[in-house]
Formats: C-alpha cells, structure tokens, sequence
C-alpha cells in the first residue's frame, strides 16, 4: 500500500477547491494546535489548516492540489523546511514509521504523526506537533533519574569510605604528640582537614539529588585559590606539570560555602592535571589559575596546556557520568557546576584539541 502511495504522490497536481473551509468539522481542523495536511489517494493535497502552512510558511492557495514533488519544487518553500519535508516522506511513507521527530531551524522539536489504512479510505493524513515542552520535561526527568541514581550510589560508597576514614582521623589523633616531638604537628592538622574535607564531599554526594543549601560566609578569593594550588602543588610535580599562580587583586570577596568552592576550584585543577599528563606528545604540561575584576563580578580561570577536547566532550561536559577517563566517574564537573550556580555563577569554557582548555568561573563580587 505504501510503495503504491509513493508512486502515486509524484504524480503531477490536480486543482482542489481552496477556497475558505465552511464545515463545522473543518472549522474545528482549521483551529487545532497541530498542523494537519491530508493527501488523497492519488497523492495530491487535499486539507491543510492554518497551523500547517503557517508551519511550512507558505500560504494554503500554494498548497492545496500539489504533490510532495510540487510542495518540494516550491521556490518558496525554505531549504530547510525542505529537508524537513523530504526527511519526514522518507522516515514515514519509505521506512513505514507511524511518527518522526525533529529539530527544526529555530531549536523546537516537532512530531509528525502519519494515520493512513483502511479508515483513512486510501487517503494520508499527516499531522505535525510541537513537542518541545515535553522534550523539555523528559530531558529534565533523565537528569533527575540520574541524580536520584547518583545518590543511591554515593551513600553505598559513602558507607564504606566513612569507616576507614575514621580509623584514620583516631590515629592521627593518637599521633599528635609525637608529631609535635618531631615539630610536624602542622602535617597532622593538615591531614585531620583534609579528612574532614573528604567527608564534607561524602556528604555532598549522599544529598547531590537535592540541591543544598550552601554554608555561606565570606571568601577571600586570593585564599581561596593560593589553598587549593598548594594542595595541588605537590601531585602537580609528582605528575610533572606545573601550576602558576598569577598575581592578583589581593581585595576580592566572593560570598559562599569555602568548602564547596575549594571542592570546584579542586576538581578543575585535578582534571587540567589529568589532561595535560594525558597530551600525546609529552610536552611539559602547565596550568594557570589566576583571578580578575570584570564589572560586579569576579572571574576565576584555570587554564591548561593538555589534551583539550572534542565538540562532543564539550557538549555532554556538565553531565553527570559523563567521562571519557577509564577510571573517571564524571561526577566532578557536574557536581562543580551545580555549587556554582546555588552560588548565583557559572562556569564557562573554551577548548582545543591538543592544544589545551580555558575554565572560568564567574561569581558576583560582595562589595
Ligand atoms: N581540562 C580538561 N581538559 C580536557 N578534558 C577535560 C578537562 N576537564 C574535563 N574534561 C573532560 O570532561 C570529562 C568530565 O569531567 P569530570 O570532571 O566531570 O569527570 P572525570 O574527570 O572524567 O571524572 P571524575 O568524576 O573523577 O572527576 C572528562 O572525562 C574529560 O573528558
Ligand atoms: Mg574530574
């Protein structure tokens, strides 16, 4: 039936009456919000409401009585509307699918729908939605799936990371007088801080399907950020690689939670580390992390030299699981990106493959 109907819809045209529809039926056709064309059973357009030619931004005189070779010869018709149509012909009338999707040109989604058979007495009806809104929702579902699993996931994890980790912070407790014999009672603190860090980030994780509420208070940005080099400062050397503080305005305020944000600002400089010990040709890899004033607001940037990235990575960047590392969890960023924006910022940034990546943070600025 179908290949019957093919051949039929590149037949010539024929003269249908156009003028204005008088059928309480057609009115109601006329109003719906879907676009409806109708093709007899020779193929030639017969029905389209206001919604359709409105759609393909053409007039219903210009419509009626042609083919689908007439409708795609139109000099009228735009050449992506054209694609869209002849996309469309092919998904349903060759592949025999009953509906099609698509984006069109101004980044909406559509469905067509096409209703042929024994009701439709040889005839073809098409019909065309927009269904942008429930892209959205599905697209905003998935992700809060992917949460929901991200916390299922992090509190199994988080159970089993805790219990060691309080064996650790006993003992270093237990080994404080002996490390303040050896005068390293700093290296003590240093390592109790950092425990607690890792159980703040536990933490974090185990609430991550409910956005936070930060902790706030006032941040010097210039501490923010000399804190988390010199923590990184040695893996950075371990790894080869260099981190260069650039100077800066020594009076920037930002208003946060300090863990959180050295947890982003961590989580970027240990992907730049990652990346450049990634960079095929072994060149020496460097990272720069520095800050300016640009208006209101304060831009913090930590740039690499490393292995860059591809459109694709660029695109799926802040979504959770998303890695292309073996033993990545793609959790950083998208968790990175969610403290920025319960901050009032957002991160940015641009990359190029093999040549390396520019992150930057941009947060308001207390006054
Ligand atoms: N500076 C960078 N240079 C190149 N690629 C990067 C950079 N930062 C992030 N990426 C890419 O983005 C992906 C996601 O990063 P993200 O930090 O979210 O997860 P991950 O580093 O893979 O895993 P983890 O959860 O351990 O951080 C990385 O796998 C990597 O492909
Ligand atoms: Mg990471």
């Amino acid at each position: 039936m179908i290949s019957q109907y093919q051949e039929s819809l590149l037949l010539p045209g024929r003269t249908y009456q156009s003028g204005p529809v008088d059928t309480t039926y057609e009115d109601v056709l006329e109003n719906i919000d879907s676009g409806i064309m109708l093709f007899d059973e020779e193929g030639v357009i017969s029905f389209v409401n206001k919604q359709m030619y409105g759609m393909l931004e053409l007039t219903r005189h210009s419509l009626v009585g042609c083919t689908i070779s007439h409708l795609l010869s139109n000099v009228r018709l735009s050449r992506f509307k054209k694609k869209q149509v002849l996309q469309s012909y092919r998904e349903m009338v060759y592949k025999g699918k009953s509906n099609y999707e698509f984006l069109d040109e101004y980044g909406r989604y559509w469905k067509v729908t096409l209703c042929c058979g024994e009701q439709m007495k040889g005839c073809y009806l098409f019909t065309v939605k927009e269904i942008s809104d429930y892209k959205l929702i599905e697209q905003t579902a998935y992700q809060n799936d992917s949460l929901a699993m991200l916390g299922k996931l992090s509190a199994s994890i988080a159970h089993e990371i805790r219990n060691p980790l309080t064996a650790i912070r006993g003992f270093i407790q237990l080994l404080h007088p002996h490390l303040q014999q050896l005068g390293k009672q700093e290296y003590g603190k240093i390592i109790l801080a950092e425990i607690d860090r890792a159980n703040d980030i536990i933490h974090e994780f185990l609430t991550s399907s409910k956005p936070s509420v930060p902790q706030v208070g006032m941040i010097p940005v210039s501490a923010l950020l000399k804190e988390v080099v010199l923590l990184t400062e040695s893996e950075a050397l371990m790894k080869g690689c260099q981190i260069n503080l650039h100077p800066f305005q020594e009076d920037m305020m930002i208003s946060g939670d300090v863990k959180q944000m050295k947890q982003v600002v961590l989580n970027l400089i240990r992907n730049a580390m990652e990346a450049v010990a990634d960079r095929a040709d072994g060149l020496m890899g460097k990272i720069e992390v520095g800050a300016h004033r640009e208006g209101s607001e304060v831009r913090m940037f930590i740039s690499d030299n490393g292995k860059g990235m591809d459109i694709r990575t660029l695109d799926m960047l802040f979504s959770p699981f998303f890695t292309t590392k073996e033993n990545g969890t793609g959790l950083g960023l998208s968790v990175s990106d969610r403290i920025i924006k319960n901050h009032g910022g957002c991160i940015s940034v641009s990359s190029r493959v093999n040549e390396g990546t520019h992150f930057v943070i941009s947060l308001p600025l207390i006054h």
